[in-house]
């Protein structure tokens, strides 16, 4: 089956590789043509373990394209994705949904015969149906129907995720188009992953409560983090006996600084602003909303308290500033919190992170970007884990308590204890929830 991919972004071009790697021609389009040069080359613009081979092995056969026309992409194409952006909308928490509309409204100008036009980006309820009213007044005589199919890839894991997914979700409203979208999956659906269709309100809807309630399942244990940390209990005992539980499950259950990235805040915001208007407030979301900042909050406290109650003059080393390892995204990143309210209190900042400068260094301003930790460390008054990449759980830290003016680490992923720090020469180890 032929297969346009509009958008190739961590999503667009995740799904774009997979699906040709399931057998389908797949065009990629993108109107970043720097983007486009990148990927006809064979580069991979973004970091996503794997994806490379991927990629290469499915350009090599043939079956995969990148193009920055879309006429081209379109034209004989079965299925058309649209998996562009939907950011926060400035000012009000909404999802813009002006690149999904300036996506349909390509779409329309260059559909030749019967499409069904998939949308991956996640939507609010009802943007389906304007996606096809969008489609349908620009051209009356099209032949299409729309479908929504969610993504719920994690970075860092995504291609692992999309082609082992715990599920796959298509709303849609036709056989003809229940039957392309099942030819799409079929690789998927023959090795036994199930494929729950409903209708597109629902598949929507399920997109933005599944994030939220992994939102709400983070900022619960973060919640229980700060009590433990007054009752004198460790929240990653408490995490795995509650985990333990077969109805409660052990994953997303690990206490941090606070949940980023570029789905969890802007999707429970939607999700708000979606609740409100419809006069239904969303108030376990709103309220994780909430407290997922004063997450961020605490945690500049933490080392503040670390550092004396000043970070005036002091150094401070941060391991750590994407959102979470195995991925360059920077988005909603805790750090663009916590890392300016150090330097915006007279601290100087070094940063080491294995994939975090190339976005990062524009995002925060005034930081020196170090590449060995042992070097970011020297002469700190305080370390700070922010992001557990796997190089920075198995630190020698001796040597890094040896070389700093104070030996004080803050773990806000948890990744040592208190018992081994201090006998590598830690003076002070502040963890969270422990
Ligand atoms: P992204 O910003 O990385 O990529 C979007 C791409 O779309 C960009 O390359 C942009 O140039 C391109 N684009 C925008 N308008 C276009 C147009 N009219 N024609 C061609 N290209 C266009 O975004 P992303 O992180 O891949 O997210 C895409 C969607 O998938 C969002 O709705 C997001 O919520 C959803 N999603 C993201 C993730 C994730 O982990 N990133 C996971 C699940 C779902
Ligand atoms: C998320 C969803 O998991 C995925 O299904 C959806 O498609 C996109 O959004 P992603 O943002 O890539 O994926 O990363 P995820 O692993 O979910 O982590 C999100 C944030 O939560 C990170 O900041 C991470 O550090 C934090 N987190 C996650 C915790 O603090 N504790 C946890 O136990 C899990």
């Amino acid at each position: 089956m032929k297969i346009a991919m509009i958008g190739t972004g961590y999503v667009g071009l995740v799904t774009g590789v997979c699906l040709s790697d399931f057998g389908h021609e797949v065009v990629c389009v993108d109107k970043n043509c720097a983007k486009i040069e990148t990927l006809r080359k064979g580069e991979v613009p973004i970091y996503e373990p794997g994806l490379d081979s991927v990629m290469q092995r499915n350009m090599d056969s043939g079956r995969l394209t990148f193009t920055t026309d879309i006429a081209a992409a379109v034209a004989g194409a079965q299925a058309v994705f649209i998996a562009v952006g939907t950011p926060s909308r400035r000012g009000d928490g909404h999802a813009d949904l002006s690149y999904v509309m300036a996506a349909a409204e390509d779409v329309a100008r260059t559909l030749t015969g019967y499409a069904v036009i998939v949308t991956k980006s996640t939507v609010p309820v009802g943007t389906n149906r304007k996606v096809a009213e969008v489609i349908r007044n620009a051209r009356p005589d099209a032949e299409f129907d729309v479908a929504s199919n969610p993504e719920f890839l994690r970075e860092g894991a995504a291609i692992e995720d999309f082609m082992r997914p715990d599920r796959i979700v298509v709303g849609v409203e036709t056989d003809r188009a229940r039957a392309v979208m099942g030819d799409i999956y079929r690789p998927l659906f023959l090795r036994d992953f199930p494929i729950v269709y409903t209708g597109l309100e629902t598949a929507e809807m399920i997109k933005y409560a599944a994030n939220a309630f992994l939102a709400t399942k983070i900022t619960f244990i973060n919640e229980i983090a700060a009590l433990c940390e007054r009752v004198g209990a460790d929240v990653k005992s408490v995490a795995k006996g509650m985990g333990l539980d077969g109805r409660i499950g052990n994953k997303f259950l690990h206490a941090g600084p606070g949940y980023g990235g570029s789905c969890f805040p802007k999707d429970t915001s939607a999700l708000a602003r979606i609740g409100q208007e419809h006069g239904v407030p969303q108030r376990i979301t709103e309220t994780v909303i909430e407290i997922n900042e004063a997450v961020k909050r605490r945690m500049v406290d933490k080392v503040l308290d670390l550092c004396d109650g000043s970070f005036n003059g002091k150094k401070i080393a941060i391991l750590g500033v994407t959102f979470k390892p195995n991925t360059d995204d920077m988005r909603s990143a805790p750090s663009l919190t916590i890392v300016p309210a150090m330097i915006g209190g007279g601290a100087r900042v070094h940063v080491v992170d294995p994939q975090g400068q190339r976005e990062g260094a524009a995002l925060l301003p005034g930081v020196a970007w170090e590449t060995d930790p042992y070097q970011a460390v020297a002469d700190a008054h305080a370390v700070v884990v922010l992001t557990e990449w796997n190089e920075f759980r198995a630190l020698d830290l001796g040597r890094m308590a040896r070389s700093m003016a104070e030996p004080r680490m803050a773990d806000l992923r948890n990744i040592y204890d208190r018992g081994e720090a201090m006998a590598a020469g830690f003076q002070q180890y502040e963890a969270v929830g422990r």
